[in-house]
């Protein structure tokens, strides 16, 4: 049993939670993972509130556990706050821009914890200064968006020295318990992991996209700025297929060259959309068309995943691996917090 700061927070069996991945944790991820024991967040992305409420509900129909909700920065509403408080989601976790004091004050004074995704020192020292109850490090091998200034191993220690009472999450290149117990070897309070429950069975991704990120090794990711006339010029990890390889180091050129051009359809509040080339818009199960036009946002450590698994398999291995890899350096599995 691994007991730290985040498990007694939200009683969890195991620190492990799901990152709250756009399009991909949708209710069936999320509910899973804290029917398995970590806590499951669900990803908001660019949902209005009145979708995020309906995501809420469908999750808790499904779990009796806690789980939280993850709010891009620059998408966030007054109205998704009321629907968070109003549905007294346990956690709100922000990513890429920092909310308002009051947007903080307001959720706590709710009940509704709040943890905000930094990924350099800079960033983790303004939001400290806003009071949040944890902070997730972001290192450079992570998928999805990312600014991170340093890789997991090297940010994750400096910000402990510089906050060495604060409730932290590790995030980037964790997905399985060898680098989950390195996670906690360095102070992590829990483990945020993105790519390996992408990997998941009952994640939102398609088919071909899944395979993709079984096949990928570790040196088949990089981070380009291209993605997203949704949100343009915001740099994210991605596996490289035929649309990533010609924008590497040519972006500009590539996005003239594709303008106009469209990567295939998904389906969207009922409505059939299209998604232009180099758009941000994941292909979820229900997409339709060519795979290698698409934005594959993923971590470096596809490379150490090897299959699709059911949520609750991984959790249960994840832990059980990082309680092994503890116990052979000779650290008690239970770790004094
Ligand atoms: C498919 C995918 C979508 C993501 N979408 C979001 C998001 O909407 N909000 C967010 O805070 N982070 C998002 N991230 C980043 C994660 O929060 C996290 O930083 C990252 O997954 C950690 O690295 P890992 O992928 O190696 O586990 C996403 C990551 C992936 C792989």
């Amino acid at each position: 049993m691994i007991e730290t700061a985040i498990t007694r927070a939200f009683g969890l069996a195991t620190p492990i939670v799901n990152a709250g991945m756009a399009m991909i944790a949708r209710p069936p991820l999320t509910a899973a993972v804290s029917n398995a024991g970590g806590l499951g967040t669900l990803g908001c992305d660019i949902s209005p509130p009145e979708r995020l409420r309906e995501m809420i509900r469908e999750t808790r129909a499904m779990t009796d556990g806690p789980f939280g909700v993850d709010l891009i920065g620059d998408f966030v509403t007054d109205a998704h706050l009321d629907v968070l408080i109003e549905e007294a989601v346990p956690l709100a976790i922000f990513f890429w821009t920092l909310p308002t004091a009051a947007q903080v004050a307001r959720l706590r004074a709710a009940s509704v914890a709040v943890w905000m995704q930094v990924g350099s020192v800079a960033e983790a020292k303004a939001a400290h200064a806003l009071g949040f109850d944890a902070l997730i490090v972001q290192g450079a091998e992570a998928g999805g968006h990312t600014r991170a200034e340093a890789s997991t191993m090297t940010l994750f220690p400096r910000v402990r020295a510089m906050l060495p009472d604060t409730p932290l999450l590790a995030s980037g290149g964790i997905a399985d318990g060898r680098t989950m117990a390195a996670a906690l070897v360095l102070g992590a309070d829990s483990v945020w992991c993105g790519t390996r429950f992408l990997a998941a069975r009952k994640s939102a991704a398609h088919d071909d996209y899944l395979s993709r990120v079984i096949a990928a090794d570790v040196g088949d990711t990089a981070v380009l700025t291209a993605y997203g006339p949704e949100w343009p010029d915001q740099p994210m990890r991605v596996i490289l297929n035929d649309s990533a390889r010609a924008a590497l180091g040519n972006e500009d050129r590539a996005l003239a060259e594709a303008a106009g051009d469209t990567a295939g359809t998904v389906e969207m509040d009922g409505a059939r959309v299209p998604i232009p080339a180099y758009s941000a818009i994941l292909p979820t199960r229900d997409f339709e068309g060519d795979i290698e036009k698409t934005c594959l946002t993923a971590g470096q450590s596809t490379g150490n995943i090897a299959e699709i698994l059911p949520a609750a398999e991984i959790v249960r291995r994840m832990t059980e691996e990082a309680e092994a890899a503890l116990r052979r350096v000779g650290l008690p599995a239970m770790k004094a917090a």
